[in-house]
Order: structure tokens, then C-alpha cells, then sequence
């Protein structure tokens, strides 16, 4: 099999690679390298998984099911260890979860590693979660329970403890050129003149100054997290074989962490470079050669229309759909679908076999990566309605709901993302808050709160693509603001959503000791989750959520976002509004809400309630 993919795929494989780096005297060499790493991994990939792979092969869009169901989650703060999340599997699979992506696991530096996202080796997990063989059970326990292994490939940076930097630090030419280190600071500073600034409260542009390394090192995000140098082809083998490390491991989609920043050129931004893309694809041709069961999955917080390029069955299969997530959360705070449909209307079409990982909230921050020209045809202002939003969610709107942090704050620009759990940005702290007062208020805040949560999941579950759940969503866990008085996190506020569980009771997702027993709390916490459970049984019965098309329509009110599935027999509407929304006669045939059994009968009016959302079927 590895054979027939080699002769089918090489000549593509080449030709990338050809554009990338054919103009080299070595070029031969680069290949015939890259060969003898493929054999080698090809050789190792156990039985188990040439097993997958031939699955893959017969149906490579496996992650369009309606069965399918997402979770990220970090294995200390959601189980403690490997071990622990091993004995948590049964309880992944009673909520119905397919898929898991679990965060970065590898060894990285003590202190300061953005959540992990700084590797220094992928061949070694990081101690306090167990052992590589641990994890490799993990991997196989997934399997036999029908998860899918989804963990990250952090190929644009390593840290500055990874054996490369070190050695580049001790003068080695070699591996000096793994990274872009110049020892001028005038040719630092005139790459910078074009590029975005990825995290300004914590250093401006994107060069840090390293005394060991002699000179300005490009570091995009953290300066502990040093950009590698994919200019030189030994550092694109030397990041395939610990790619195929990982896929041996029993990975089933590789999340590319940070992919439109991997190629640089002088004069550019430095983003969504022709060159990234053929990158990616030479990746994705490797892996597809020796490990067909492992999709790539795009990770791309770009605009829209540079999103939608990395996506492909040659590329990534598979791609976080920023657009949607963005705009859930746009409509939320104004109570209006109108940008939202038109945007998604648009944009929603995707090359058969790959799908869009539908989200609403990661670990990340919400950045507003709309596009102004569908704003502006939406009749909104892009600049003043991302400030809006910002003010919106961060608490400096009144009459707001959201308990939300700023996240990187860019004091030249004023721009800022958010961060914050999606119960706290849905209203349910403001709601725990006025209960406290004693405030008769929050009974109804409360209830709006669950509501919108329950709309929210409603509307993302009947997309199409993956859903992707982030772990204490499901159960409306508030945010955490123990990260403010931690000397590391403290310069992190996405710390604020990723919150440590307490070990929940086996045999259930929840536990009541979060809301340091506050029953009043508990029990609004627990409606959000029966009511998300609902939602995951009626996608799985139903099988014209899985891999069928969609139709987004005007519902006649701005508040509805309305779209069909299934050629038309279902209809989902969701009201994003705490109004009543009347719907006009005839609107639908007579159906049924695959929600509620609830009956909808043709020529009936109704009136759609305060962020409801319904899936009707046709009768
Ligand atoms: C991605 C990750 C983010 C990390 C960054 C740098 O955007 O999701 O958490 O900070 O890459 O690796
Ligand atoms: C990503 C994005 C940025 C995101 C950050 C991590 O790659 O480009 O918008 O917020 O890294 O937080």
C-alpha cells in the first residue's frame, strides 16, 4: 500500500517541493533524504494503524458524520494525567464525543510556555502528564472507544529549549540556520516594517534580542517561541520526521498550529504566503504517503478570504471556522443574524471532502476576523463595530451581559481580542453576581443566560462539519480569576477560560463543587448540560445533519438565522434575540422539532421565543 501511495503521490510531493527549494545544488540530496525518512516511518507504522489507514481510504471524510462530536481539551486541568483521562473515556463517550483534540503535551520550558505552545521535543511528553508510552495507550483506548486522536503539529516556532536552539545558541552554523537570527538590528527592523504584531502587551515587533544567540532572533508570538527557518530544506525534513513521529503515535488529525505565519519574505507581511501553501502541501503529501488516516487541520485566525485557501483535500482537510465562530458571538451582542447570514451564505462552500470544525468558543481569545466588505454590505462599519464588540464583551458597554477580559491590548491601535468562558460571555456570571446581591433580576438573567447558551449549541450542531466542543463549555463552568494573581499567567488573560476541573465523580461530567455549593448555580449549570446532551442525541439520530449541503435564507427578521439541510428537509431557525419573533403562516411545512418532538403544523403561525432554536423535519 505505502508503495502504490509513493508512486501515486511522489510526483506531486516533488513538484512542491521543487518550487520550494529546486533552485538548490542539493536538491537531489533534500529528496533522496526525504525518502529514506518516509521508508524509515512507513516501516514502523504499527498493524493497528495500517488498519485505519485502509479505513481512511474508504472514506476520507469520515469527520463530516452527523455522529461526529468534537473536545479540546488540556489532559492536566480536565484529568489530572494520561492515566486519568484514560479512566475518563467511558464518560467521553456517554456525552458522545467522537473526536478529542487534546493540547499541547509535549516537554516544554518550566515557566513561561504559552500553555505548551513552546515545544522543546516531540519525542518526550511532558512529565507531568506520564510517559510517551502512556500516551501511546491513550491513543489506542481512543480507538477501541471510536475517538479520534486530534493533537497539535507547532511547526511554525520551537522553544528556546529545543535541542536546535540550544545548539544554535552555542554557535553551531548548522542550526543557527534552523532559525532566523540576525545579528544587525537594522535587518530586523526592516522586516518589521511590514509585519502584524502578534502579541504586543507582552513585546513589541516581532524580533527578540538574545545575547547567546548573538544577535535579533524572529520570534512572531512569545520570545520564548523561536520561528523556524523553512527557507532551509533541512529544517522541512527534520520537521517531517518528528511529524511522522507523531502520526506513528496513532494521531488522527494533526491540528497545524500557527500555519499562515511558517513562510517569510522580505517586503510582506509575512502571512498566507503562496510559499506556506505549498509548504503545507508538501506536508500534507507526506503524510498522505505514509499515513493516510491522519487529516490535516487548519488552524488559519486570518481574514476570511485567506481562511478558505488552506483548505483542501490536497491541504487541510479540515479547517477551525474562525468566520462562524466570530459571528456567533457578533449576533449575541446585537441581537441580530444579518451579518452572520450574509457572511456564512457566502463564504460556507468548501471542496467536497473537507469540512469546516464549527466552534464557539477554544482556548484562544475571539478575535473579529470578519471581513469589512461583507460588514459594509451588511451596512455596518467594520472598524467602529470590532470596537463595538470589544467593548461589548469586556465590560465597558453598558447594559452588556458578558464578563469577558481584554487580550492584548495594542495601545497604538486600541485593538484588543477577547477571552472568557461562554457561559461567563453569555451572562450567566452576571447572573451568579445579582443572585449573590440578593438582585430579584437574576432569576431572568439566568434564564437568558441558559437560554443563549442552549441557542448557541443549537445553531452550531446543526451545521455542517464537525462540531467542536471546548471542555467546561458543556457544563457552563464561569471563568476563573485565579490567573491575575499567578506571576506567570498574569501576562496571559486567556488563562481566564482555561480552568482547572475538580476531579469530577466517575460516571458523570459534572460535579457541583465548581460553584463552591452554590446549589442555585449548580442548577442553572446543569440545564445548559441536559439541555446540550439533547442537542448531541438528536444530531446523531439524524442523519441529514451529516454530510449534506446547506442553504442559508432571509427568516424575514434580522434576529433569525435561518438555514436548511438535507436538500431542504429540515429547516433550522435560531432566534439570536430575547424578543419574540413571530414567523408568518405557511412559512414551513408541517414538521416536527427534532429539539422537542414538538409538532409545527403548515398554515400555523407561531412565534419563535427568546433564543430559541429549531431543527424542524419535515413531515
Ligand atoms: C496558536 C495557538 C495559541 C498559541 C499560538 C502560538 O494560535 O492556538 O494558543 O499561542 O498558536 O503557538
Ligand atoms: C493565532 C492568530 C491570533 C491568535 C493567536 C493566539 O495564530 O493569528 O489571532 O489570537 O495566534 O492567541
Amino acid at each position: 500500500m505505502y508503495r502504490n501511495r509513493f508512486e501515486r503521490y511522489m510526483g506531486e510531493l516533488t513538484a512542491r517541493l521543487f518550487r520550494l527549494y529546486g533552485s538548490r545544488w542539493d536538491f537531489h540530496l533534500v529528496l533522496s533524504d526525504l525518502v529514506a525518512l518516509m521508508d524509515e516511518a512507513a516501516g514502523e507504522r504499527d498493524p493497528g494503524l495500517l488498519a485505519r489507514d485502509a479505513d481512511a481510504e474508504r472514506e476520507a471524510d469520515w469527520f463530516l458524520r452527523e455522529t461526529g462530536v468534537g473536545l479540546t481539551l488540556y489532559v492536566d486541568l480536565f484529568a489530572g494525567d494520561f492515566s486519568g483521562l484514560e479512566a475518563r473515556i467511558p464518560d467521553l463517550r456517554r456525552l458522545g464525543i467522537t473526536y478529542a483534540h487534546l493540547m499541547p503535551l509535549f516537554r516544554s520550558p518550566e515557566a513561561h510556555n504559552d500553555g505548551g505552545y513552546a515545544v522543546s521535543s516531540y519525542r518526550e511528553t511532558d512529565p507531568r502528564l506520564g510517559s510517551m508510552k502512556d500516551l501511546r495507550r491513550v491513543a489506542s483506548r481512543f480507538h477501541e472507544a471510536g475517538i479520534a486522536l486530534a493533537i497539535d503539529f507547532v511547526f511554525n516556532h520551537t522553544s528556546d529549549e529545543h535541542e536546535w536552539a540550544l545548539a544554535a545558541k552555542r554557535g553551531e552554523k548548522e542550526f543557527r540556520d534552523y532559525y532566523r537570527i540576525f545579528p544587525e538590528k537594522e535587518e530586523a527592523d526592516e522586516w518589521n516594517r511590514t509585519l502584524r504584531e502578534i502579541f504586543p502587551d507582552t513585546r513589541r515587533g516581532s524580533f527578540t534580542f538574545v545575547e547567546a544567540a548573538g544577535g535579533w532572533v524572529w520570534t512572531t508570538f512569545n520570545s520564548f517561541q523561536w520561528d523556524l527557518n523553512y527557507a532551509n530544506p533541512r529544517v522541512f525534513l527534520a520537521m517531517c520526521r518528528e511529524m511522522l513521529f507523531l502520526a506513528n503515535l496513532g494521531v488522527d488529525a494533526l491540528r497545524l498550529d500557527a500555519l499562515a505565519f511558517v513562510w517569510k519574505k522580505k517586503g510582506s507581511d509575512c502571512e498566507n504566503l503562496e510559499e506556506a501553501h505549498l509548504l503545507i502541501q508538501a506536508f500534507q503529501f507526506v503524510a498522505r504517503i505514509v499515513a493516510p488516516s491522519m487529516v490535516f487541520k487548519s488552524e488559519a485566525i486570518v481574514h476570511p478570504d485567506e481562511v478558505i485557501r488552506y483548505i483542501g483535500v490536497d491541504e487541510c482537510r479540515l479547517s477551525y471556522n474562525p468566520l462562524q465562530m466570530a459571528l456567533f458571538w457578533e449576533a449575541t451582542a446585537t441581537r441580530s443574524a444579518r451579518l452572520l447570514r450574509h457572511s456564512l451564505s457566502r463564504r460556507w462552500a468548501v471542496p467536497e471532502g473537507t469540512g469546516w470544525v464549527n466552534y464557539i468558543r477554544c482556548h484562544d481569545d475571539i478575535g473579529w476576523t470578519f471581513s469589512d466588505e461583507d460588514a459594509r454590505e451588511a451596512g455596518i462599519d467594520g472598524f467602529e463595530h470590532r470596537k463595538f464588540l470589544n467593548r461589548f464583551y469586556t465590560g465597558r458597554f453598558e447594559g452588556s451581559f458578558a464578563r469577558g477580559e481584554a487580550f492584548q491590548l495594542n495601545p497604538e491601535t486600541g485593538d484588543c481580542r477577547v477571552c472568557g468562558t461562554l457561559a461567563s460571555l453569555c451572562g450567566l456570571e452576571e447572573a451568579a453576581e445579582l443572585h449573590a446581591a440578593g438582585d430579584a433580576r437574576a432569576e431572568l438573567y439566568a434564564d437568558m443566560a441558559v437560554a443563549r447558551m442552549l441557542m448557541l449549541f443549537g445553531a452550531l450542531f446543526a451545521l455542517p462539519g464537525l462540531p467542536l466542543l471546548y471542555a467546561g463549555d458543556e457544563t457552563a463552568s464561569l471563568n476563573d480569576g485565579s490567573w491575575k494573581a499567578d506571576a506567570v499567567k498574569r501576562l496571559d488573560s486567556r488563562w481566564v477560560h482555561r480552568k482547572a476541573r475538580k476531579p469530577m465523580r466517575e460516571g458523570t461530567f459534572w460535579d457541583s463543587r465548581e460553584d463552591g455549593g452554590d446549589p442555585w448555580l449548580s442548577e442553572r449549570r446543569l440545564r445548559v448540560f441536559t439541555g446540550l446532551q439533547n442537542i448531541i442525541a438528536a444530531r446523531k439520530a439524524e442523519s441529514g445533519l451529516g454530510k449534506t449541503g446547506i442553504r442559508f435564507f432571509d427568516a424575514g427578521d434580522d434576529a433569525v438565522l435561518g438555514f436548511s439541510r438535507a436538500g431542504g428537509k429540515i429547516t433550522v431557525l435560531a432566534n439570536f434575540s430575547d424578543r419574540r419573533v413571530p414567523c408568518r403562516p405557511g412559512f414551513i411545512p408541517p414538521s416536527v422539532d427534532l429539539l422537542t418532538s414538538e409538532p409545527f403544523g403548515e398554515g400555523d403561525s407561531f412565534a419563535l421565543g427568546p433564543y430559541r432554536a429549531l431543527w424542524l423535519k419535515e413531515r
